[in-house]
């Protein structure tokens, strides 16, 4: 653990957080899984967020089950940590790496080093823009362009009958990322063919509650005629609500509230009539990613991509769903 730990700061990481789950601790590549042992270095984005937490507590509790020795680093939302930490993965020699990419671009140099060191890459959660998708061999997540879609439908269906103009605002999730970049297309791509649909203004919140309060404040100052609220997650909602209440507006009536994730608390936002509507995003990705994980380091095939289950909520649905919901 010491010379673990020793190394990962060697690397620089700014937050790291190591759970040795199970497992002998084979690393170095060493084992290849060869004495049945894996370690797998897993780079998250952060704790940014309701969802990010649920993630990341999925991926831990699934190594544990699996018998998978996990090194765990926490990028704080920064690409150049997440870098260094995958550096550091393939200096350590381990038998697989995992990482949910913060941002879409600029991976190809660091995943070119892990190819080189024969190390298997998983992308989790996030997809990266390389046009080389031999650096890794499978990308495990959400359809993020049809959840937009499912957003946007909703929104169709609820303003069907109406002529008026309705305004739309929307919070994005981090800059550059995948979801941030798929929800938007998903979204414009329904509402773009009905001209009474108006995205009048559209900032990012960084998938964070404090960020979300803070850009609906300034909507709010900007546009006293705002309709709806499209924002790419939960948490920014949650924070978007707070704003919109300061304001002495009512949330889900004044404004209609559609976010993504159903997470507890927006399923409890929902549920409470403060949101509208929810589409789903599973940050249970745990065990499918050890099942992977496994077959990639005894160099089995796999699919190239696997697509997460997820449905929508409504307010009756939320209020069913939710004795049950695990996070
Ligand atoms: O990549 C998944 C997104 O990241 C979730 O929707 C959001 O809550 C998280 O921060």
């Amino acid at each position: 653990m010491l010379k673990r730990i020793s190394t990962l700061a060697l690397a620089g990481l700014t937050a790291v957080t190591l759970a040795g789950c199970g497992g002998g601790g084979g690393g170095a590549g060493a084992s290849g899984g060869g004495d049945g042992s894996i370690t797998m270095g897993f780079s998250q984005v952060g704790a940014e967020s309701g969802w990010r937490t649920a993630n990341t507590k999925s991926v831990q509790e699934s190594a544990k089950a699996a018998g998978i020795t996990l090194k765990f680093s926490d990028a704080q939302q920064k690409q150049e940590n997440q870098i260094k930490a995958i550096r550091s993965y393939i200096q350590q020699k381990v038998d697989v790496i995992a990482f949910s990419p913060v941002v879409e671009s600029g991976w190809d140099t660091v995943l070119k080093e892990a190819r080189n060191a024969k190390i298997p890459v998983i992308l989790t959660d996030r997809a990266v823009d390389s046009k080389d998708t031999g650096l890794y061999k499978t990308f495990l997540g959400s359809d993020f362009v049809e959840e937009g879609r499912k957003a946007g439908k909703w929104l169709l269906e609820e303003y069907k009958s109406g002529t008026d103009p309705v305004n739309i605002v929307e919070l994005q999730g981090t800059t550059g990322s995948a979801p941030a970049n798929d929800r938007k297309a998903g979204f414009q791509e329904v509402i773009g063919g009905e001209a009474k649909f108006k995205i009048i203004a559209s900032q990012t919140g960084d998938f964070t509650r404090a960020k979300g309060k803070e850009v609906m404040e300034a909507f709010l100052k900007a546009h006293p005629d705002i309709d709806v609220l499209y924002a790419h997650n939960d948490d920014m909602g949650l924070g978007a609500i707070e704003a919109i209440e300061g304001a002495g507006k009512v949330p889900g009536k004044d404004i209609k509230i559609i976010t993504i994730d159903a997470v507890k608390d927006g399923m409890q936002a929902l549920a409470d009539g403060k949101i509208n509507y929810i589409v789903e995003c599973s940050p249970l990705l745990g065990p499918q990613l050890m099942d992977l994980a496994k077959k990639v380091v005894k160099g089995e095939s796999v699919p190239a991509r696997v697509v997460t289950e997820e449905t929508t909520f409504t307010q009756e649905q939320a209020k069913a769903a939710l004795p049950q919901r695990q996070y």
